[in-house]
């Protein structure tokens, strides 16, 4: 018995001291000549020898890489090399080179991204183009259009909300307001059920669960294989177990598996329980028995659940950072109320998406609002392709991982002059070939570019629109700093998060 012991912990240690040599042997390969990226510049040998130190600045010092990153790139120029096998790019020219289809996703990064829900978003890619053939024309200009009446409605109880939480000089914790209001207004499209936030209470637990989760984003990333364990435990027991702050995050996966159930069931049934007259989602989805999201029901709980959580993510943030810069902008804020009292002289009720979409300023200021503050700010991650390939002149080796980050290329000073400031009028004069539109990738480029763009596009304009037409906003006194000013990168822009504005009815 003794024996046996003495025999597996030798063993243990023979194993431990293969592991710690492979590790060293790989360390110095990584830094030495002979790696495929060692002609790279990058200031630091530790960035190139483990992976380790990225989990540093993202995971431990939470989310700070990028801006280590954008340092090196003023030292070294536009590519860098920042980990053992990527290069970060920060050159507009390649933007639609990296982001075609000869560079596949980054298969580890998404994965880990949409922890254990199964969505097109970490699909392999033939399985993508079958799922997005599906999904993707559904967030069509067509079919975002029959949505207008629809997000009006929410529109109008949100206006209606700021107006009476604002009364008497009261700060207005607009941050929630949004959270609930983009909520809602996806999950009518998604179910044909909303969670009804903005009624019942501001109950924002999907959007403070997801914004929860982005606190440790990085780490679920890192420790992808034990989130992904959770799919052997069942649900039931997971959903007692998960801490309170995800509660939200159960409550979404219940509704879109019960809304899946539904429709699988009953399809007619189902369509006749919801309260919309505009097609919804799932029902496209699981309409057809043949379909292949019919054939994998799970199909559509996943990509119910990431698209809501894509939208809420990033639309509310976006919302938050237009109110926040035409506070700090009066000025920008007067040039939007102007042109909106113009553009529909009988007030809110006139608003209409399509007219808000052909008025220079709104439009520029959204633009300005998105390079300023893009919510996805993180590296988006893809791998060079069988063979390698080049950029400009640079050979990029097969297998490398191509990074690129719409807040660097947002802040190029050469592209975007001041790029700290917030100027609405860059854009008024720009075309299709200007640089400044050529950088701008707020939604990525490519065949996976996001998927919700004209939903985001159309509720953004329709917002912002009632929102400056109707309301003077100030920044409340009480307001923290640390909460406005925070700015890190927890896969979208983490900051922002708890903005108290007063407000002055326009209307009344
Ligand atoms: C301001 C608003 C938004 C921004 C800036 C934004 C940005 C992005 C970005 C950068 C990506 C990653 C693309 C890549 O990996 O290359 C993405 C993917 C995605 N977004 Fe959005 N998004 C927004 C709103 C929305 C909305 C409203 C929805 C849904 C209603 C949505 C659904 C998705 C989906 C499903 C994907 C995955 C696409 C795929 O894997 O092919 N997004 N978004």
């Amino acid at each position: 018995m003794q024996l046996t012991s003495i025999l597996s912990v030798a063993l243990c240690a023979r194993f431990l001291a293969c592991y710690i040599g492979f590790v060293i042997c790989r360390w110095i390969y990584r830094l030495s000549p002979l790696h495929p990226l060692a002609k790279f510049p990058t200031p630091s040998r530790l960035a190139c020898a483990s992976q380790w130190y990225q989990f540093y600045w993202n995971a431990v010092r939470g989310g700070v890489y990028l801006f280590v990153i954008e340092k090196w790139h003023e030292e070294l120029g536009p590519i860098v090399r920042v980990g053992p096998n990527e290069l970060n790019i920060n050159d507009p020219a390649f933007l639609n080179v990296v982001y075609s289809h000869k560079f596949e996703r980054y298969g580890a990064f998404y994965n880990g991204l949409k922890g254990p829900v199964d969505s097109f978003m970490g699909a392999p890619a033939a399985e993508h183009r079958v799922r997005k053939r599906i999904f993707g024309p559904l967030f069509s200009v067509a079919n975002i259009q029959n949505l207008e009446e629809s997000m009006r409605y929410f529109i109008e109880k949100l206006a209606n909300l700021v107006s009476t939480t604002g009364k008497n000089g009261q700060g207005v914790e607009i941050s929630r307001l949004f959270g609930c209001f983009t909520t809602d207004v996806v999950s009518e499209y998604m179910f044909g059920r909303s969670f009804d936030c903005l009624e019942t209470n501001l109950d924002s637990r999907p959007y403070e669960s997801i914004m929860a989760c982005k606190s440790f984003a990085w780490w679920i990333i890192w420790f992808s294989p034990i989130v992904h364990l959770f799919d052997l435990i069942p649900y039931r027991i997971v959903k007692t177990v998960a801490p309170k702050a995800l509660v939200g995050i159960t409550d979404l996966i219940d509704l879109s598996t019960e809304k899946t159930v539904e429709f699988t069931r009953d399809p007619v049934k189902a369509r006749s329980m919801t309260k919309t007259d505009h097609p919804i989602v799932l029902d496209v989805l699981l309409g057809d028995p043949n379909s292949p999201y019919s054939r994998n029901p799970k199909w559509a709980i996943g990509d119910g659940i990431i698209a809501m959580a894509g939208a809420v993510e990033t639309v509310g943030p976006t919302l938050i950072a237009g109110i926040y810069h035409a506070c700090v902008n009066p000025l920008v804020q007067r040039k939007l109320h102007e042109e909106l009292t113009l553009a529909f002289p009988g007030g809110t009720k006139m608003i209409t998406a399509a007219e808000c979409e052909r008025l220079p300023y709104l439009v520029a200021f959204i633009k300005e609002v998105l390079r300023k503050s893009p919510p996805l700010i993180t590296r988006i991650p893809r791998v060079a392709p069988k063979g390698g390939t080049t950029l400009g002149d640079v050979y990029i080796p097969e297998g490398t991982i191509v990074s690129m980050s719409s807040y660097l290329m947002h802040h190029k000073p050469e592209i975007y002059p001041k790029p700290h400031d917030f100027i609405p009028e860059r854009w008024l004069a720009t075309t299709p070939s200007s640089p400044e539109e050529k950088a701008w990738m707020p939604y990525s480029r490519g065949n996976r570019i996001c998927a919700g763009i004209h939903f985001a596009h159309t509720e953004l304009h329709m917002t912002f629109a009632f929102l400056f037409l109707r309301f003077k906003m100030k920044l409340h006194p009480e307001n923290k700093l640390e909460d406005i000013n925070a700015f890190v990168d927890m896969i979208s822009r983490h900051g922002q998060r708890h903005l108290l504005v007063s407000v002055e009815d326009m209307e009344n």
